[in-house]
């Protein structure tokens, strides 16, 4: 059947239209779940992510027989998501000391954080050093200086240093960060001597290179040009190939299989190093994109031109569209199907406030609960008050039963502060 087709490639695993014609998502009738936690909120199945968690650690134990894999929190940084992460045998990237006390609070140990960040700030580096982070990233030429004078001998701390691979795959430009001119990392010019210079370091173990060529990749071949490119630079015992694994956002997107993704980076590993390296792989996205929806409210319907379907949430749970032109599908929770061309847009003071440019939803009226489906990397991460809005909560879901791992935002919250 079309629809359960539909369900299984960018909902949650496990999602369903129940008798009532209403989504089920972790077993949970979206339709109570709104009336419970109010809307717009994050409905996330906890079984989704373990399986893809499970699904992942297996394809690179099937491709590599030295593996290590770090969830990139910043995708969806919230304590519960990084607590099941790491119960799944993940390690956890952070990309501040913000960040890092989120990964800590969700229970994750020091040893298994890897500190990134192209602007670490002196507190980011020194509580970093401190914990005893299992690695830092080096960026740039400051980290280095300041790694000198934080670590102090005889600890060795391990650091990988980040390298632009001057790789451009084929993603939005916004969300591309290996190539030849970007803020990330050393470029090919630069990264020699960065890298002498870290091994001069006698309190640094400079344990490999990093790269992170970008985002919501569907072709994997640029990972072995990327590879290739680092081969100049020696050989070092680890490489860390960064994420990068697309999603499927809408019900045309075929991202690769996990399979396939860990086949493809381990193989090019092999084939410009050869066998015995150790790879690390930081996927974000892949892990967690699916595995949520958003629930809104349907505050007006209006037709002018063209017809507005407008929500109570829009660029502050959701910035991706408006930064750029993410591509979501939307469905009303309890009547799936087409028949009425819209725009779904926010609520927010900006023509912008666009979620899905070119919606088909049925028959929308105020009063209707939509579902936005694959908004579990980069929403709840980007989320802002913007207009006032209270952020929304995220609910995990499991087997039927909810529970709330991260509060509504109050008016309280809001003027927190203010001094
Ligand atoms: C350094 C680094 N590693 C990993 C990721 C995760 O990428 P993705 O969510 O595409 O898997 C990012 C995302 O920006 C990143 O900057």
């Amino acid at each position: 059947m079309a629809e359960t087709e539909l369900l299984e490639n960018v909902y949650p695993i496990g999602s369903r239209l129940n008798e009532l014609g209403r989504l089920e998502v972790g077993g949970c009738d979206v339709v109570e779940l709104a009336a419970e936690f109010g809307t717009p909120a994050y409905i996330v199945a906890e079984d989704d992510l373990r399986a893809r968690a499970r699904g992942l650690q297996s394809a690179f134990g099937a491709a590599s027989d030295d593996f290590e894999l770090i969830f990139a929190s910043k995708a969806f940084p919230c304590a519960a998501i990084c607590a099941l992460f790491a119960e799944e045998g993940f390690g956890c990237d952070v990309a501040s000391a913000g960040e890092m006390a989120i990964a800590l609070s969700g229970g994750v140990p020091a040893a298994k954080i890897q500190m990134h960040g192209n602007a670490k700030s002196e507190l980011d580096l020194q509580r970093a050093v401190e914990l005893g982070v299992g690695a830092i990233v080096v960026d740039n030429l400051r980290d280095l200086d300041r790694l000198e004078r934080l670590v102090e001998s005889p600890a060795k701390q391990r650091v990988y240093l980040r390298v632009a691979p001057g790789i451009n795959p084929d993603t939005h430009p916004a969300i591309s960060t290996g190539g030849p001119n970007t803020k990330f990392g050393f470029d090919l010019e630069h990264a020699p001597a960065a890298i002498a210079r870290a091994q001069q370091i006698g309190s640094l173990n400079l344990a490999g290179l990093h790269f992170h060529i970008g985002s919501q990749i569907f072709d994997l071949s640029p990972f072995e040009g990327a590879l290739q490119s680092l081969a100049s630079l020696g050989d070092f015992k680890a490489y860390n190939l960064g994420g990068g694994l697309a999603a499927a956002y809408t019900a045309q997107d075929q991202p690769p299989s996990y399979a396939e993704y860990a086949a493809v980076k381990a193989g090019a590993l092999e084939s410009v190093f050869g066998p015995g390296h150790r790879l690390l792989d930081e996927p974000g996205r892949a892990l967690v994109a699916n595995g949520c929806v958003t629930l809104y409210s349907v505050e007006s319907v209006k037709r002018n031109v063209d017809t507005y379907v407008a929500v109570d949430g829009g660029m502050s749970d959701n910035l991706r569209p408006m930064l750029y032109g993410a591509r979501y599908e939307a469905e009303i929770a309890d009547r799936f199907g087409g028949g009425t061309a819209c725009h779904l847009v926010g609520k927010h003071c900006e023509s912008g406030d666009i979620l899905i440019r070119g919606a088909d939803l049925n028959q929308p009226a105020a009063g209707d609960l939509v579902v936005v489906p694959a908004t579990g990397a980069y929403g709840h991460a980007m989320a802002n008050n913007y207009n006032g809005a209270l952020r929304p909560p995220v609910i995990f879901a499991s087997n039927g039963d909810a529970r709330v791992v991260v509060r509504r935002e109050s008016d309280d919250d809001l003027l927190v502060r203010d001094v």
